[in-house]
């Protein structure tokens, strides 16, 4: 079966690059984008992570929406699965990269890479609801109304559906150590007031760090949240990618610890990340 005819739409745009500011950022470094992050030592250890509640969620035959999809890591991954999926994303850099990947390594797997910013998939018309919908690794941090994003959703996905979706958390403990020590105090509260302007190779965006209960409100009344989990509690965030390749064995002893502390009340909302699922219920 072809991506097209594993997922049809009655229409969806062929180029809808709308001036993103975090798109046209992402652009500048989609080339290099898995050699910072997907491949290194960190970025995996915090997808595999992510990857364990993708699998247990999505189950083959299902069709997926993945807001932000990047350079497609995840798309193709669970593409592999038999699991159909409709990956969109605002850069039309990291959307070029994500299908030389599909093409190069596996052309005939369900999936359909497509330019959208995350603000307008109320465009979307699919012929049939999808299962499940899923943002890996912050794309909605960059998202100023959640509550719009979580209204569209509710349309397109199905009752019973889910949600997997990565957001950068508020309170990241590592960091604020990390910073602290250098005596960069600015930088180790950077995320503490909610709001930030993040800086990539020159380009600047807004970038939003909304509390659980914010983010829990947003999603109300059409998603329940079900479960909350840390990524990188004990493994640290990817700038300090040097310090794991200098110390590989504290670094396996950090990814084992992490599968301990990632569920534990408290501490899973002071990593990196928090990956949380909510079920669609009905109103
Ligand atoms: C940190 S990357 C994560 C990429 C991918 N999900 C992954 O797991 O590697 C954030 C992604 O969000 C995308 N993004 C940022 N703002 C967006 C928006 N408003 N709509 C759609 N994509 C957006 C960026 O272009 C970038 O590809």
């Amino acid at each position: 079966m072809t991506a097209e005819r594993a997922i049809s739409f009655t229409s969806y745009p062929e180029s809808a690059y709308a001036g993103s500011p975090a798109g046209a950022a992402f652009d500048r470094i989609a080339q290099d984008y898995d050699r910072r992050f997907t491949d290194s030592l960190i970025g995996r250890a915090q997808r595999d992570a992510v990857w364990k509640v993708l699998t247990s969620t999505f189950r083959t035959n299902d069709k997926v929406l993945e807001l932000n999809c990047g350079t497609g890591e995840d798309a193709i991954f669970l593409a592999a699965k038999g699991i159909s999926v409709f990956a969109l994303d605002a850069s039309p850099q990291m959307i070029a990269r994500a299908e030389q990947r599909l093409q190069h390594n596996s052309p005939q797997i369900p999936v359909v890479f497509c330019e959208l910013p995350t603000e307008r998939i109320g465009e979307l018309h699919p012929e049939t609801h999808f299962d499940g919908a899923f943002s890996n690794f912050s794309g909605l941090n960059c998202i100023a109304d959640l509550g719009a994003v979580a209204c569209s959703l509710a349309r397109l996905v199905k009752q019973d559906g889910r949600l997997v979706l990565c957001f950068s958390t508020r309170f990241c403990l590592i960091e604020i150590l990390y910073y602290l020590a250098l005596g960069q105090w600015r930088k180790a509260l950077r995320r503490c007031k909610g709001y930030n302007d993040v800086m990539i190779d020159g380009a600047r965006f807004p970038v939003y760090y909304p509390s659980l209960r914010t983010i829990r409100r947003s999603f109300a009344p059409d998603f329940r949240l079900y479960s909350c989990t840390g990524i990188g509690v004990a493994v640290p965030p990817s700038y300090l990618e040097g310090w794991a390749r200098q110390h590989p064995r504290l670094f396996l002893l950090l990814r084992r610890l992490e599968e301990r502390f990632a569920t534990l009340p408290v501490l899973r909302s002071t990593g990196d990340h928090v990956l949380l699922c909510f079920e669609k219920v009905s109103r």
